[in-house]
């Protein structure tokens, strides 16, 4: 017997994404019901040969789901998904509208599933996608050696900020001429930038450093993220973690370095042997470049490389790290945690 799975958000890049890791899954699905906003009532979205119609969130809209997979806005996932988890569905929620909540779990599928042995209210959380990505690939080295200090520095893609991200980068390319006067004057570039845009200067031809929100003390939302939920994953709380994130013209694939702490010593190999054998991670560390987003976008596993000794202080290591940002960073993670649940 399959189960009835509902996705709330299911035009946007995370919902898109779904639909195609349940069809390429052999998720157990049997009925599949896709919501949006009001904006996109009736539209028709592909799905295994098929077609499925998205219907708007109302009284009853989840009655009968097994499953629903929240991958919306955080306002809209505080108010829905405590209505899907009354209706008797279990909730995966990709926000970060829940994930600092003691009651409720924040599982990378290949880290701590065991967290989803607990879920009180009905809901887990999916982490951020660059916690996602970055914690897949560092959890076997704090397993083995426990990381003390870790200083990040993201490269996250414009995909980071939904559909609105890749249309802003596809607009402000169509206004460049193609030559490099331009692109090195691309700040007086008339309409490059419009009141409303999701970036304050322009992402084509540029990096920006400020990925979401400016929070307390001159961190940005995701910098303050990556701090907490890094720890709440790996149960870890007084871990030293500092972040730096930038937002770069790169459709899809989130990347970043990691310069690492532990608290035992490794040596290189031990360590190239740990992300060797670490499940969802691939090492490519062939001395000739590390693994770029474009290598990691598109598929499953996050690609690690660049795996280096850090000489400047013990026990230290420098790493660089990259993963879709759509896929493991969200979508993937979510339907991994649903075959976890179905199999416990
Ligand atoms: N993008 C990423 O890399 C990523 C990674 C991890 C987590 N997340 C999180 O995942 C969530 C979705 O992100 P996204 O990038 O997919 O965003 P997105 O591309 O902007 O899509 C937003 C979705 O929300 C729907 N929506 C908006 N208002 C709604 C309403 N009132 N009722 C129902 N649906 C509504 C939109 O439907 P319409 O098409 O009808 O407007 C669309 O399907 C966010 O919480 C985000 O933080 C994103």
């Amino acid at each position: 017997m399959g189960v009835d799975v509902g996705v709330i958000g299911a035009t946007g890049l995370v919902g898109q994404e779904m639909l195609r890791i349940l069809e390429e899954r052999s998720f157990p699905l049997d009925r599949l019901r896709v919501y949006a906003s009001a904006r996109s009532e009736g539209r028709k979205l592909p799905f295994r040969g098929g077609e499925v119609a998205c219907e708007v969130l109302g009284p009853g809209c989840f009655d009968g789901l097994d499953f629903v997979i929240v991958d919306v806005d955080d306002p809209i996932a505080l108010e829905w998904a405590p209505i899907a988890a009354a209706a008797g569905a279990k909730v995966i929620d990709n926000s970060a509208a829940f994930r600092s909540d003691p009651e409720i779990p924040l599982v990378v599928a290949e880290v701590n599933p065991q967290d989803l042995g607990s879920m009180p209210k009905g809901i887990a959380s999916c982490p951020n996608c660059t916690t996602m990505v970055l914690v897949t690939a560092l959890a076997p080295l704090h397993k083995a050696a426990g990381i003390d200090r870790m200083v990040v520095s993201t490269y996250q893609s414009v995909s980071g900020a939904g559909v609105a991200g890749i249309e802003e980068l596809e607009r402000q390319w169509t206004k460049f001429d193609g030559s490099a006067e331009q692109l090195r004057r691309a700040a007086t570039v008339e309409g490059l930038v419009s009141p409303g845009d999701v970036w304050p200067a322009p992402i084509a031809g540029n990096v920006i450093p400020l990925a979401g929100s400016m929070r307390e003390e001159g961190y940005t939302s995701e910098e303050v993220k990556l701090v907490n939920e890094s720890r709440k994953i790996l149960h870890h709380d007084d871990m030293r973690v500092t972040v730096t994130c930038v937002r770069v013209p790169v459709y899809v694939g989130h990347a970043m370095t990691a310069n690492v702490e532990l608290q035992d010593a490794l040596t290189r190999a031990q360590v190239i042997e740990l992300l060797d054998a670490a499940p969802g991670v691939v090492l490519v560390d062939e001395g000739d470049g590390g693994p770029t987003p474009l290598d990691g976008a598109g598929i499953d596993p996050v690609l690690v490389g660049r795996v280096r000794v850090d000489p400047s202080q013990p026990n230290s290591f420098n790493l660089w790290v990259t993963g879709d940002n759509l896929r493991k960073g969200a979508a993937l993670n979510a339907v991994q945690m649903a075959e976890v649940l179905l199999t416990s």
